[in-house]
């Protein structure tokens, strides 16, 4: 029999290379997708025939009991969430509900359909549960690089919602001994990223005044340091935290340094253009309270799970160039993201 697996967040960056990595290790891949979505006209819309779907919303619990109990995965990956940090301060309320107490409707879910009850130990024939904890928990970190014991000091309501969930995920685990992980990950990019987080901004914007359809690339904080890797890479992670023997929270990063500048700088770069004549500096996009740094310290991933990121920052930065001069050209598609990119 294939392994099983449930993606919440499936149309999502990282559930699009997640549902791609867990097809081409033979798994039967089900998405979680939310009341009139369309998958067809997603990131996975290449995929659809080879995967299963079920409604369901992190808002509303009876759906993820009824998407657990017809799916019985043996393994859920709760990608799902409003992951942009600025609309969380916009919504606080919302993003609280979806990535904090959306994590326990979940977690609540598997244990109605697994029968667990207070206290139980040694359910490892159980479901395995991935919670998409994030390094915007980290905040305004004490110590760089930040790792599995680095203290949290969150700067967003998106940050502080990661928290809960993360928490729950360990409470889970140690109250009804259910095998869920936090995967703590750090930025992570791709052609297939949103249009308002910076690095697409960047590549797309780049693209578009390359080919002459926009003039100017509106910034905010250019000095905030990010450890950026590839999305593609960190799904890979996602996985191999749930083959260990013993459930646990891992740091997933590069280890690498950058600031918003070097990724405009190698943009530009790429095709020959000055970021200095196209840049300016907007203070309306600079955040109430950002996060200024962060890194991560991968030690014990690299060691236990033996994973390693294969792309460099200015590879990953090129690759997102040269995609969107590919993509620019069918502007109609984009509509949209030249919309969202507006943030
Ligand atoms: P993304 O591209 O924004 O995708 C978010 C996904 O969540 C979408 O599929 C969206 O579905 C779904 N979603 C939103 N609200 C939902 C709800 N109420 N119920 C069910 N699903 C809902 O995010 P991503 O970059 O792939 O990130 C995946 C996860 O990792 C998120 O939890 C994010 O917070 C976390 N994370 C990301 C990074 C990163 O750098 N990418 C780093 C650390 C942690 P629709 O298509 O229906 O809107
Ligand atoms: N989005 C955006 N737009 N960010 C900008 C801009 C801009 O115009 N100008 C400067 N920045 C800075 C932000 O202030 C932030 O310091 C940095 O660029 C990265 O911003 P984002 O790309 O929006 O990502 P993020 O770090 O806030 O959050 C992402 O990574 C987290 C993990 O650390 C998201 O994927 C989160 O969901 C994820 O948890």
């Amino acid at each position: 029999m294939p392994r099983r697996a449930l993606i919440t967040g499936i149309t999502g960056q990282d559930g699009s290379y997640l549902a791609e990595y867990l097809l081409s290790l033979g798994y039967e891949v089900w998405g979680l997708v939310r009341g009139q979505a369309n998958p067809r006209q997603s990131r996975i819309s290449r995929l659809v025939s080879d995967l299963s779907f079920v409604y369901g919303d992190l808002m509303d619990q009876a759906s993820l009991v009824s998407a657990v109990d017809k799916v019985q995965p043996d393994e859920v990956y709760n990608l799902g969430a409003i992951s942009f940090v600025p609309m969380s301060w916009q919504q606080a309320e919302l993003v609280t509900e979806v990535n904090g107490m959306g994590v326990l409707r979940m977690l609540e879910a598997i244990r109605m359909v697994s029968g667990l009850t207070a206290p139980h130990r040694g359910t490892e024939a159980g479901i395995r549960f991935y919670q998409a904890s994030s390094s915007e928990m980290f905040g305004k970190a004490a110590e760089t690089p930040q790792s599995e014991n680095t203290g949290f000091h969150p700067r967003s309501p998106y940050g502080v919602a990661k928290v809960y969930g993360h928490f729950i995920t360990k409470n889970y685990r140690e109250s009804f001994g259910m095998y869920a992980v936090s995967g703590m990950l750090f930025n992570h990019e791709s052609p297939r990223r949103g249009a308002e987080f910076v690095t697409r901004k960047i590549s797309l914007a780049v693209a578009r005044i390359k080919l002459g359809h926009q003039d100017k690339l509106h910034l905010g904080n250019l000095d905030a340091v990010r450890d950026w890797g590839f999305a593609g890479d960190y799904v890979r992670a996602m996985h191999a935290m749930l083959q260990q023997e013993e459930p646990g929270d891992w740091v997933i990063g590069t280890g690498a340094m950058h600031t918003v500048r070097d990724a405009v700088e190698i943009a530009f770069d790429h095709v020959g253009l000055d970021w200095l004549d196209y840049v300016v500096v907007d203070p309306d996009l600079v955040r109430p309270a950002e996060v200024e740094i962060l890194c991560a310290d991968i030690k014990r991933a690299s060691a236990a799970l033996n994973w390693q990121p294969t792309v460099t920052f200015p590879e990953l930065m090129r690759m997102m160039v040269d995609s969107d001069i590919q993509q620019v050209g069918r502007e109609h598609e984009f509509g949209d993201l030249l919309l969202a990119a507006n943030w």
